[in-house]
């Protein structure tokens, strides 16, 4: 454990800890741009240069190792001389088009010339031509002449995909970024290339010229493709979801995100019914809507002779289950709840899971184990079997092939009431004799417990769309419409709810 000083503060670290973390430790910021935590080190940029006492000319932080009593400082003359070197030799056969760069406003390069350099270029010579906007796979493309060498692209699919489609070719200021021959930059996890790339040479197929990043806000939030939960920054821009990135969560995903997940943020605005539909009535307002649909569940539930369901999901968040339990009790007469969500899918080694919805043991949590053999197949065959004959279904995604959707759209044509509340119609608004619009995860807060038992908090980032609402309130309306008020009135006050359930079952 060397102990070191780095401008003039002492730091503990552990054995072969390279400067640049120590630093980091210490709260000295080390620019850098080869260097990535999860990374080899080839050393190749020369940014973080630092002066170290046990070095004999200036020491690359990023694999120089802290050796007990160096002194380290890393904003002398020297240092800002080397660093200021270093930009004006990577910016000789840049294009400097920040202007038209979908990087600006998020690029290394640019924030430390402005930082460490700010002076303009002695060089006048012609720039090296490179490719220009060339896709190299389904969702990235490469623009040579913004690439800086650092190879963490090259870095990322060796060693963290191990797909290795990427290589350098030619030599020296020649040098490109390219496929191996026949080969395109293709894998689970290739965008996580454009996070890596400090500069604007790797850009996302999906995001290019949408908008300006610095128009972005962005919020804390989970990507809820699967139950691993990876963290995500949900970035958007006027009430629209733009992009997913992924947020360091070193437990759940480190660095990094599948691309799968990352272009889910789409369902937020594509293909959402968000007005309310009672039987053929529209353009009714909530207040109507929650005061008819509670007429017409106490009235069903009153005839169905316990033969009530409600059909809840994986992906609803914690809160949202909770509700649906008191409700399910009161409003419904103690209606069997049944689980539905998306179907399994692919998985791999690294973060993707086969379970499709992030919150299944949410669902266990709130509602017991013994609710998983409530499976959505069982709800199906009872509802085939005329025995259901009120339905509540919370979100419609089923776990059915296209078939098995196909005969539970027509088993619903059995059941005297069918009440749907979800964001998106998909197959199933039409069949339903009331369809109430609810926000999707970005539109509402919750609290997501991932496959490995993390419970991750997903915050409200964008207003709810049309008369959509948060999944609990739309339940409370309801229920204070039908004289059973539920237990809360707040999200705050679920919430709190939530803690308190789950902490003492
Ligand atoms: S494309 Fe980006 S990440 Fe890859 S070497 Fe060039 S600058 Fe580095
Ligand atoms: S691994 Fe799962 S949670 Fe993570 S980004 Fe992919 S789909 Fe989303
Ligand atoms: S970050 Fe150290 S040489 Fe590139």
């Amino acid at each position: 454990m060397p102990t070191l000083t780095i401008n003039g503060k002492q730091v503990t670290v552990p054995a072969g800890t390279p400067i640049i973390r120590a630093a980091a430790q210490a709260g000295v910021n080390i620019p850098h741009f080869c260097y990535h935590p999860t990374l080899s080190t080839p050393g190749n940029c020369r940014m973080c240069l630092v002066e170290a006492s046990d070095a004999r000319g200036l020491a690359a932080s990023c694999y120089h190792k802290c050796t007990e009593g160096a002194v380290v400082n890393t904003e002398t003359a020297r240092v800002k001389a080397a660093r200021q070197a270093v930009l004006e030799f990577i910016l000789v056969n840049h294009p400097v088009d920040c202007p038209i760069c979908d990087q600006a406003g998020e690029c290394k390069l640019q924030d430390y010339y402005m930082t460490h350099d700010h002076k303009p270029s002695r060089v006048s010579t012609t720039k090296n031509s490179k490719s220009k906007a060339k896709p190299i796979g389904p969702h990235v493309v490469f623009d040579g002449e913004r690439c800086i060498l650092c190879t963490r692209c090259i870095r990322f699919c060796d060693e963290i995909t191990g797909t290795s489609e990427l290589t350098t070719e030619q030599r020296g200021d020649h040098t490109e970024i390219t496929t191996f021959p026949g080969r395109e930059l293709d894998n689970a996890y290739s965008m996580c290339v454009t996070d890596l790339c400090p500069v604007g040479a790797l850009t996302t197929r999906d995001f290019r010229f949408k908008t300006r990043v610095w128009m972005l806000a962005s919020t804390d939030s989970l990507c809820t493709g699967c139950s691993r939960g990876c963290n995500i920054h949900m970035e958007h821009h006027q009430g629209e979801v733009k992009r997913y990135r992924p947020r360091l969560n070193p437990e759940v995903n480190e660095y990094w995100m599948c691309d799968e997940g990352r272009l889910s943020y789409q369902h937020h605005n594509l293909g959402r019914t968000t007005a309310i539909r009672l039987r053929d009535q529209r353009e009714v307002q909530w207040p109507r809507a929650a005061r008819q649909t509670a007429e017409a569940l106490t009235a069903a539930v009153a005839k169905a002779n316990g033969q009530v369901a409600m059909l809840t999901s994986p992906q609803l968040s914690c809160e949202s289950l909770l509700a649906a339990r008191e409700f399910a009790a009161t409003v419904l007469g103690n209606a069997t709840v049944y689980v539905g969500g998306n179907p399994s899918g692919g998985n791999d080694a690294f973060l993707i899971t086969s379970d499709k919805n992030p919150n299944r043991a949410g669902v266990v949590q709130v509602f017991g184990p013994a609710i998983l053999a409530n499976t959505a197949y069982k709800l199906l065959e009872e509802m085939e079997q005329g025995r259901v004959q009120a339905l509540y279904l919370m979100r419609g995604e089923l776990p059915f092939d296209a078939a098995g959707r196909a005969r539970f759209s027509a088993a619903l044509s059995r059941v005297a009431l069918v009440v749907y509340q979800g964001p998106h119609g998909l197959d199933l608004e039409e069949r339903a004799h009331i369809f109430l619009p609810s926000a999707t995860h970005a539109e509402q807060d919750g609290t997501y417990v991932n496959e490995t038992g993390y419970a991750q908090a997903a915050y409200a980032a964008v207003p709810a769309m049309g008369q959509a609402l948060a999944d609990w309130d739309v339940l409370s309306r309801i229920a204070r419409a039908a004289e059973m008020p539920l237990s809360f009135d707040s999200f705050d006050a679920l919430h709190a709810t939530l803690a308190a359930t789950i902490a003492a079952e």
